[in-house]
């Protein structure tokens, strides 16, 4: 994965570094200077501090160890936010945690219990706010308040308006002292499917294309090989998409790429990388009429069809090639998109990740229901080939804020967001 890159120094053999490099089972990400995290275009989170010292360097290097155990997590954590704690005493970690989905402890909770007595005095690093309901565990804000900490340092508010700073204000009504800010854009990233719906009340939509210069998807028909797929970006273009995809619960195509490049749509560039969950998303292809029988290139796949497929001859094929056949409204003779959303996250599929071609790219813009889109952009111009519809997407359903730009490789990287990030990182961060 990219790599966020911290600059200062750690001096002193028991440094939290030496100690991380002497124990590479932990599935931590931070190594001599560096820190991965599942997005890699963050930027630079802050300097490192020196060991013993208290102040913002030293804040920042500690949440940045509390961030790439939330970003270790090996599975995804979904529809719950990846959460990482550290515990401090005199400069030293004594106690790490991190938080890997619905049922499993909470991060502060796991980091305070291994620090156990070394809690007393201590500064706790949360890469969230420290809950303050009782959900499926009970709230994390009063175990804090009585482990002995005296100071807790918080990335990011609880971006939930309801809860909004209840956790922080129980802490500090308990005589703790709280700071609210350290590596937040780096937090938010990490939460960001959850922190625009809501925890999930509705499922996340992240939109990927990858075109050429001029706008094309692909080149010609007759321009491309039958035997191999055709690749627009370069590897460390489809790393990161591989990264994400490993963070989505579901990638889902048109029937269109289907046929073209019967996809696999997992995330093998990323195999065993840390900064990524270990299991790989459900495979999904819409396909209104249910006409294609091919499958695609992994199975078991899910095909989205319409009502009208439900006595289709083609569904004992789709079946036995490992096909799971889900059937969703129509609207205006193709399959309603929103109808297929709500068919996936009544699934438990909640993170989404699209990667189709044009087609159905520009009827997800057209409805307005793309919530990021991470576009890369080929320094090649085709001339001819797969572009864009005629029929430009209806105007304002898809306007969004730029988020930030980058590079993979040679390509160019643009990540845009219906919700502005900026305004949200402002929220949560103060
Ligand atoms: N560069 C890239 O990032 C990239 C990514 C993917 C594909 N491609 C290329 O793009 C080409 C395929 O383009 P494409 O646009 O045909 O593929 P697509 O967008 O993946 O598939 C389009 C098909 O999806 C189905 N669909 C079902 N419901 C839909 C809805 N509500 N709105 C839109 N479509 C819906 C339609 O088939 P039914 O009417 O039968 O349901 C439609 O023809 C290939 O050459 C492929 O290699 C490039």
């Amino acid at each position: 994965m990219p790599r966020v890159r911290l600059s200062g120094c750690v001096r002193g053999v028991d440094s939290p570094l030496a100690a991380h490099r002497r124990r590479p089972g932990i599935g931590l990400i931070v190594e001599r200077e560096r820190v991965s995290l599942p997005d890699g275009q963050i930027g630079q989170i802050g300097q490192m501090g020196q060991i013993g010292q208290v102040g913002p360097d030293a804040d920042a290097f500690f949440m940045a160890e509390a961030l790439s155990l939330a970003a270790s997590t090996p599975v995804r954590p979904w529809p719950n936010p990846p959460v990482g704690a550290v515990v401090v005493r005199g400069g030293r970690i004594v106690g790490r945690g991190a938080h890997h989905g619905p049922g499993t402890p909470h991060a502060e909770v796991l980091a305070l219990r291994e620090a156990g007595d070394l809690a007393s005095g201590a500064t706790l690093y949360v890469t969230l706010e420290p809950c303050n309901h009782t959900g499926r565990t009970p709230p994390c804000a009063p175990s804090v308040a009585e482990s002995g900490v005296t100071r807790v340092v918080v990335a990011m508010r609880d971006p939930n308006p309801q809860v909004k700073g209840g956790g922080c204000r129980f802490l500090r009504e308990h005589g703790l002292v709280v700071n609210i800010g350290t590596g937040a854009a780096a937090a938010l990233e990490l939460v960001w499917p959850f922190a625009v719906t809501d925890g999930f009340k509705r499922p996340f939509v992240e939109l990927k294309t990858a075109t050429s210069l001029d706008g094309r998807f692909a080149p010609p028909a007759a321009r491309r090989s039958l035997v191999a797929p055709v690749y627009l970006t370069s590897e460390a273009a489809r790393r990161q998409v591989h990264g994400r995809r490993r963070w989505s619960d579901a990638v889902v195509v048109g029937e269109g790429t289907a046929v073209a490049d019967r996809p696999l749509l997992d995330g093998r560039l990323v195999a065993g990388d840390t900064g990524v969950p270990g299991t790989e998303p459900v495979a999904v292809y819409l396909d209104t009429d249910l006409s294609w029988t091919g499958g695609l290139g992994r199975s078991p796949f899910m095909v989205i069809a319409g009502e009208r497929a439900r006595t289709s001859p083609n569904l004992a094929a789709i079946r036995a090639a490992g096909g799971e056949v889900v059937f969703a409204a129509e609207s205006e003779g193709r399959l309603d998109l929103a109808a297929v959303l709500a068919a996936l996250h009544g699934r438990g599929l909640s993170a989404l990740m699209f990667e189709g071609g044009p087609v159905l790219s520009s009827a997800l813009l057209a409805a307005g229901l793309v919530d990021r889109w991470r576009q890369f952009v080929a320094p090649v111009a085709l001339g001819d080939g797969v572009g864009w519809p005629a029929v430009a997407p209806v105007a304002g359903a898809g306007t969004f804020t730029l988020t930030r730009t980058g590079t993979a490789g040679p390509d160019a990287l643009l990540v845009h967001d219906r919700l502005s990030f900026a305004a949200k990182l402002d929220q949560v961060s103060r």
